[in-house]
């Protein structure tokens, strides 16, 4: 079924000048908050510990080295560290870390503490959800990625071997911690990553988070921090609006899965963490125009050529020509094609595409025909 996504009939935007500082609420049922900022890290003790409930942390080995200490006051709580990477997020992992969960004791009443990127949120939300039938989580995301897309909403998963984040809840954080100090460690390649995710966020919410990005693109490489807590703020906000109208992705929240179809079939062929999630996301963004295009959707014809220009001054691959280039992946086009009748979000062998009309106005489900998307392809 065809539907589609109108940023701007989702009630009033607010421009990102005023978001300064800054919380933003996700209004869903039960309401949490985003914080976003330097130094946000040190508020998370101060919010789960009330009432003096048990609180447990599930960190990146890495990220714990790094910014463990920033989480003041949580230094006795018992912490599982789970190595980097989309393998953390596995059916063992899982088990090992509801086990962690009943050795620490926690009950109905206890907390989960997230301290990473999309892995420990992924696999910790996924754990809190099932844990005694559903505990609390708060995520402390670290990379970029994580901070402007999936801490945000509520998704949790693991991976099967089937395919990536086969197996999930919904559950919804109780609050968010966007400590945008934490950005500074972060590894050029997670970076480039994150970009990937701003920039469909940027085309989903349409201008003036668009305009708002191209500005600072400039910045954002530099990891100007400033920039980067504004961006990263707007983003939330942008997300915010979406999940609270659509929390169990039954119809507009799909036009977050823009780009995703064709990068998952990317990261599907290229063999998972071969390529950056968020890379992979750029390269889709510039199939999903070009989609657009084929299939007379694209009713503004500047956005291709623009969102191009955009991704390549984030250092991003602007199409799967560039990724392949920059890759040294092959890529073939029937294996990317194959890869992407699995992708979960459609029915299996028949992908259905999130394409763009014009910034803030995205279709829904419009089927593909297997020689034109084998011809995208190419
Ligand atoms: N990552 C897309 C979503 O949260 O719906």
């Amino acid at each position: 079924m065809k539907r589609s996504f109108d940023a701007a009939a989702r009630g009033a935007r607010r421009p990102p000048e005023d978001v300064g500082g800054t919380v933003v609420e996700v209004g869903t049922n039960p309401a949490y908050e985003v914080s976003v900022g330097p130094g946000v890290l040190a508020d998370v003790a101060g919010f789960v510990g009330g009432a003096g409930a048990r609180v447990a942390v599930l960190a990146d080995a890495r990220v714990a080295e790094l910014h463990a200490h920033r989480l003041a006051g949580l230094e006795r709580a018992p912490r599982l560290d789970v190595p980097p990477g989309e393998g953390s997020k596995s059916l063992a992992r899982l088990g090992a870390v509801l086990d962690f969960l009943a050795e620490a004791e926690l009950d109905r009443s206890s907390c989960l503490v997230t301290l990473g990127g999309g892995v420990p949120g992924d696999l910790g939300g996924l754990a809190a959800s099932l844990f005694k039938r559903g505990i609390a989580v708060v995520h402390a995301p670290t990379t970029l990625l994580a901070m402007v897309d999936a801490s945000v909403g509520g998704k949790t998963a693991i991976n099967l071997a089937a395919g990536k984040n086969l197996a999930g809840t919904f559950h919804q954080p109780r609050a968010v911690f966007a400590d945008t100090e934490t950005l500074a460690t972060l590894p050029e390649d997670e970076l480039r990553s994150g970009f990937g995710e701003v920039v469909k966020a940027a085309l989903v919410e349409g201008e003036p988070l668009l305009a708002l990005v191209e500005e600072s693109a400039g910045a954002l490489v530099a990891r100007d921090p400033d920039a980067l807590e504004r961006v990263v703020a707007a983003c939330v906000r942008a997300k915010a609006r979406v999940v609270a109208d659509d929390p169990h992705e039954r119809g507009p929240r799909r036009a977050l899965n823009l780009g995703h179809t064709f990068a998952h079939g990317i990261e599907r062929t290229a063999g998972y963490g071969a390529v950056p999630h968020g890379v992979a996301v750029a390269a889709g963004i510039g199939l999903a125009l070009a989609a657009a295009r084929a299939l007379g959707i694209l009713a503004d014809d500047t956005l291709a050529d623009r969102t191009g220009r955009l991704l390549e001054a984030l250092g991003l691959p602007r199409d799967l020509t560039a990724l392949r280039a920059s890759s040294g992946l092959a890529l073939p086009a029937a294996d990317v094609a194959r890869a992407m009748g699995h992708d979960k979000k459609g029915r299996v062998g028949a992908p259905e595409l999130v394409l763009p009309a014009r910034a803030g106005a995205i279709e829904l489900g419009v089927p593909v025909e297997p020689a034109m998307l084998t011809r995208l392809l190419a």
